[in-house]
């Protein structure tokens, strides 16, 4: 059994995830909006606390049999860079990585938790080149999560980010493809290359900022704002196309960022152009959001379905329906090795 558990800004999601031959099976998931901070934004423990027995709660109502969870730290606070190396042997690799990596992250390395996976190894290069995903993470960080885990009556089995994770849940392994993780308080936007993590960025512009151009737009309050961007997104023809003019300028932002980083992967990294995009998170499901960034970005792009590589009993399918796009990161997380 293996348990991926995603702490988002408004929704904490669970899932236990156990190996069958070469695929998963779901044992159980749950998700449930809470009203805390997250970790980063906490200084008392008092209010870890808090957020600790919302996680708690849910793990047994979820029904969550094993107490060993994975977690994921928000992009936000992670760094995350694609750096090249000479053709040095693997245990090299680990060492120059500690040495370098005070160069591409902009906190102390003694303050920071660093990993690093080696996305490819090319010999048609000159010289030969090896590509290496590096992870850094502050200490301090990471302490809080494990700490949440911890007064949640939990233990920490891994550590991972947002998109790592993500990419693992919906990335195909034959493609180079944009994934996106609209949330609450961020978009995460990654590129994966033959199911690899290549390059990730984040934006501060999500759910939350929707709402708020709806309410302020049509001057109603958040609630009814909610509501109003649940059930007409960017349609335009309901309510006189009233609520897509209040979210198009906030949405091209974002459609914006999306071709940046495709722009930047083409000319830093030489990468071949996505052929698609994959939505993910709770801002997934607004209506017509797939089909506006269609034609924004000019590429096929879908709502990613996080279970397509897990078997679901019949009566947990019609429960997870409208909600898969949510549990796409712990998804991800329960599928770690
Ligand atoms: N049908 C829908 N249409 C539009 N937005 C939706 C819909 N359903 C949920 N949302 C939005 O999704 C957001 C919550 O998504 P999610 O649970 O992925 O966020 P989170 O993980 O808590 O946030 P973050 O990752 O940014 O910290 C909320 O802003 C909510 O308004
Ligand atoms: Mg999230």
């Amino acid at each position: 059994m293996s348990v991926g558990l995603d702490i988002g800004s408004k929704t904490i999601k669970i899932v236990e995830l156990s190996k069958e031959g070469n695929t998963f099976r779901l044992r159980a998931s749950g998700v449930v909006a809470h009203k805390s901070k997250t970790p980063e934004h906490i200084k008392e423990d008092k209010e870890l606390g808090l957020l600790a027995e919302a996680v708690k709660k849910l793990h047994k109502e979820a029904k969550i049999t094993s107490r060993e969870v994975g977690i994921a730290l928000p992009e936000t606070q992670v760094y995350t860079r694609t750096i090249k190396f000479p053709q040095l042997t693997d245990a090299e690799i680990a060492s120059a990585v500690r040495w370098e990596a005070e160069q591409y992250i902009p906190i102390p390395v003694n303050e920071a938790i660093v990993q690093h996976q080696i996305i490819e190894r090319r010999d048609d290069t000159s010289p030969p080149s090896v590509s290496v995903l590096l992870v850094a993470a502050p200490k301090e960080l990471v302490e809080k999560y494990a700490r949440v885990v911890e007064m949640a009556g939990l233990s920490l089995a891994a550590v991972e980010t947002e998109l790592i994770a993500l990419v693992r849940s919906l990335a195909p392994e034959d493609q180079t493809v944009l994934l996106v993780d609209f949330g609450a308080r961020s978009s995460d936007i990654a590129i994966a290359r033959n199911g690899q993590l290549v390059f990730s960025r984040s934006i501060p512009t999500a759910g939350e900022a929707f709402t708020r151009a709806v309410s302020q737009t049509l001057g109603v309050e958040e609630a009814q704002a909610e509501e109003y961007k649940k059930a007409y997104g960017l349609s335009s023809t309901q309510l006189e196309g009233k609520i897509k003019g209040a979210l198009d300028p906030i949405f091209r932002l974002v459609a914006d960022e999306m071709k940046k980083a495709t722009h930047f992967y083409q000319s830093e990294e030489k990468g071949d152009s996505p052929s698609s995009a994959i939505l993910s998170g709770g801002s997934a499901g607004m209506p017509e959001a797939a089909s506006t960034l269609t034609k924004l970005l000019g590429i096929e792009v879908v709502v990613g379905n996080p279970f397509s590589k897990v078997n679901v009993d019949p009566e947990a399918v019609k429960s997870l329906s409208g909600y898969a796009p949510f549990y796409s990161i712990a998804v991800g997380l329960a599928m770690r090795e």
